[in-house]
């Protein structure tokens, strides 16, 4: 069985690292600056015993062959500097779990797309070795014609993974949601339920949906542009938590507004449409990092 390579042993990578071994597929992780294998605990907040994930490290350099798999789960800043080094040719199927959207547009061989993952799950950091996977929601790829081969056998032990018709439409969904509630909690340091409350937020919530739905019925008229209601009940359903943007500007570290903003300005530019109330967030966050 072919191996998989993963690029970032964070939360996610983490994660998708457990799933796969579980189904059986050997995983080795792609490093460029340790040569000794990685060892991280993962807990589960449902109460299943913790699991201690062992992974081989192998630096890109030293792949005798361009990789049949690889996983793409660093943050989307990061995507350049993490595949630089790493072979790959049209046959290598990459998956991309990262927010946002077009983070690799460039950095793949001509005519390579992506697998997309979207996920609802959540994963946190609980100790310096250690993850949390806080919950298993759904999780969906799509991005190609039909499942590859290897989908039927993860899909039997990764919780709520599905190859969806509608990818699109849920990947754009998520997309929306990170598009408010990320930029909003970060420029303004509140957990996520803050858009409930605050008039200022909700307005500001409201103008940054109508333009994305502006430019989603641009690009598909079959898209319901409902945003503001699903963006409000995910802000709801994670009220207390704290979104990755927010958490990013308070470490200092380089934020995904690039990939999750950013991108709905380069398609809102190629429709000849402008989405000012994005643009604006954009510059904000930019002068904020
Ligand atoms: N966490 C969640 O619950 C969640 C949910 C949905 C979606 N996502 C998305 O999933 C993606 C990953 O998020 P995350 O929470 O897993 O981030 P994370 O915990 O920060 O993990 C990212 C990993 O990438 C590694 N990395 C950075 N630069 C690299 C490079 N040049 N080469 C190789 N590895 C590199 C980091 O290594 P170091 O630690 O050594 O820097 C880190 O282990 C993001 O796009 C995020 O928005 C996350």
């Amino acid at each position: 069985m072919s191996t998989w390579y993963l690029l970032g042993a964070g939360n996610m990578g983490l994660l998708a690292a457990y799933y796969l071994l579980q189904a059986g597929f050997p995983v080795t992780l792609l490093r460029r600056d340790t040569a000794s294998p990685l060892r991280r605990r993962l807990t589960f907040a449902d109460g299943r015993p913790s699991y201690d994930l062992i992974l081989p490290v192998l630096s890109p350099a030293a792949l005798t062959e361009p990789p049949r798999h690889l996983i793409v789960a660093c943050k989307a800043p990061y995507s350049a500097t993490a595949l630089g080094q790493v072979p790959l040719t049209a046959d290598t199927q990459v998956l991309r779990l990262q927010n946002g959207l077009g983070s690799l547009d460039g950095l793949l061989p001509e005519g390579v797309l992506p697998i997309e993952v979207v996920t609802t799950s959540a994963v946190k950091q609980d100790g310096p070795e250690q993850h949390q996977v806080v919950a298993e929601n759904e999780t969906w790829m799509g991005g190609g014609d039909a499942a590859p081969d290897w989908f039927e056998q993860l899909s039997a032990h990764w919780p709520n993974l599905s190859w969806p018709t509608d990818f699109q439409h849920r990947q754009w969904h998520k997309l929306v949601a990170n598009a408010v509630i990320n930029p909003l909690t970060a420029l303004h340091d509140v957990p996520n339920g803050r858009l409930l409350e605050d008039r200022e937020l909700q307005r500001q919530a409201a103008e940054l949906c109508r333009e994305a739905d502006q430019l989603f019925t641009a690009l598909d008229p079959t898209w319901p542009g409902d945003s503001l209601p699903r963006v409000m009940a995910v802000a709801s359903a994670t009220a207390g938590n704290t979104s990755s943007m927010r958490a990013d500007v308070r470490k200092g570290a380089r934020t995904e507004i690039d990939a999750i903003n950013g991108y709905l300005l380069r398609r809102a530019a190629a429709q000849g449409l402008s989405l000012p109330a994005h643009e604006r967030i954009v510059a904000a966050m930019t002068s904020e990092t």
